[in-house]
């Protein structure tokens, strides 16, 4: 049976693949990594019995609990582990920059990375690839467009456009005038899916269709303007793609992120889910995406190809999110904090990670700058 590393298993991606392969029994699991829930990470080990387990927070009670698995910690804890694990394949479920260390090191120790972590390719970029390419690597997407995007794809011709879709997140019925005093507690209310807090208020600025659409760019290399975005209020149509003679071929399906998790471990294969798409009850409406009231989308076109930019609003994001789960800043300041930190960054593209994480560091102190001067706004 072929081997899995899961990092990233308390989150909400990690949680699912586990559910996944528990159900298919389709892998071994003989790795996991956690950040800080301990709780959750030691109900992993009892079910799943992985020989090693990475956790960012120490605790040492856990190897006595397991005596028959290897622990390790810290960040440098699941390089260590993906290291050791040299596993068939490798769920890269964590969010933000720190994925893309761990892609890296997976694309030298591992056969496939089935890849949720899209802020890896939009701050590796070509770094990122080039890895892949020299390592041999197959690289399966796991955000639901991608998946659907790519699937599309296989063994078809070069189409002419490619779309992804968003639901518009907690906001979408809100006019732009009414989001000034919107909470975080009202913006992590997601109508349709359930992720992580971080995905959770990108899906609400539409900051994460801008990171869609850049990963897109990188994974099927397309120029951004050949890449659309809609509307799809429940979610049901996930992508498609439009050829030269005007056909359309859709990818629709119950939104229920198991499905491209199981497609990403499975490829080519196709097994059976518990999940039955109605498609007589289901509207499969798309609509334009108003860029007024969502202007992440625009800016993050703007910057598709500029590698330093998009490390920038990438970085600025995390840091303008955490600030706004905090109390610091408004809803409505995250944009201008993104935008103003692209404006002050004049930097050449990144060769390396070394290069990439300088510039990430770089514009998250000028992304601090920008939320002190807004928290009194
Ligand atoms: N959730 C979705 O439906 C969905 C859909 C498409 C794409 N994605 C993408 O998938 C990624 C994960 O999203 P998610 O919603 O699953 O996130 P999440 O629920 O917040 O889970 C994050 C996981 O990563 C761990 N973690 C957090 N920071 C870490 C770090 N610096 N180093 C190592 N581990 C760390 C967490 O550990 P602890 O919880 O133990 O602290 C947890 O296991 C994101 O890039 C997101 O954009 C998610």
């Amino acid at each position: 049976m072929k081997t899995l590393v899961v990092i990233g298993s308390t989150g909400s991606i990690g949680r699912q693949t586990l559910e996944v392969v528990k159900a298919q029994e389709c892998l071994l699991v003989i790795g996991i990594s956690c950040g800080h829930n301990i709780e959750l990470v030691t109900q992993q080990v009892d079910i799943h019995r992985p020989r090693f387990v990475a956790s960012l927070r120490k605790d040492p009670s856990l190897q006595v609990c397991f005596p028959r698995t290897r622990f390790f910690w810290g960040s440098k804890g699941i390089e260590e582990l993906l290291d050791a694990a040299r596993p068939d394949l490798v769920m890269i479920s964590v969010p933000g920059v720190a994925g893309l260390r761990y892609s890296l090191i997976a694309t030298e120790v591992s056969g496939r990375i089935c890849l949720a972590n899209k802020e890896t390719l939009v701050c590796g970029g070509r770094v990122f690839l080039d890895a892949v390419q020299k390592n041999g690597v197959e690289l399966i997407p796991v955000d639901s467009e991608h998946s659907a995007v790519f699937q599309l794809l296989e063994g078809d011709v070069k189409p002419r456009e490619i779309f992804i879709t968003a639901s518009g997140g907690a906001v979408r019925d809100l006019k732009k005038a009414e989001l000034q005093e919107i909470t975080a507690a009202q913006v992590l209310k997601h109508p349709v899916w359930s992720m992580g807090e971080k995905v959770t208020i990108d899906s609400a600025t539409m900051v994460n269709k801008g990171l869609e659409v850049i990963e897109a760019h990188y994974l099927f290399g397309l120029p951004q303007e050949r890449i659309l975005t809609f509307m799809c209020r429940n979610s049901v149509i996930h992508g498609g793609v439009i050829y030269e003679d005007g056909t359309v071929k859709l990818h629709a399906g119950v939104p229920d992120m198991k499905i491209p998790i199981s497609y990403s471990l499975n490829h080519p294969e196709r097994r059976p889910m518990d999940t039955e798409f109605d498609l007589t009850s289901e509207s499969l409406l798309l609509e334009d995406i108003d860029e007024d009231k969502y202007p992440a989308l625009s800016l993050a076109r703007e910057i598709t190809g500029h590698h330093a930019r998009q490390i920038a609003y990438n970085a600025a994001d995390e840091i303008s999110v955490e600030a706004f789960l905090a109390g610091r800043i408004r809803f409505v300041r995250i944009f201008g904090i993104i935008s103003s930190t692209i404006q002050r960054i004049d930097l050449d593209a990144p060769t390396s990670y070394n290069e990439i994480m300088e510039i990430d560091r770089t514009a998250r102190i000028i992304a601090e700058e920008e939320v002190l001067r807004c928290s009194s706004l």
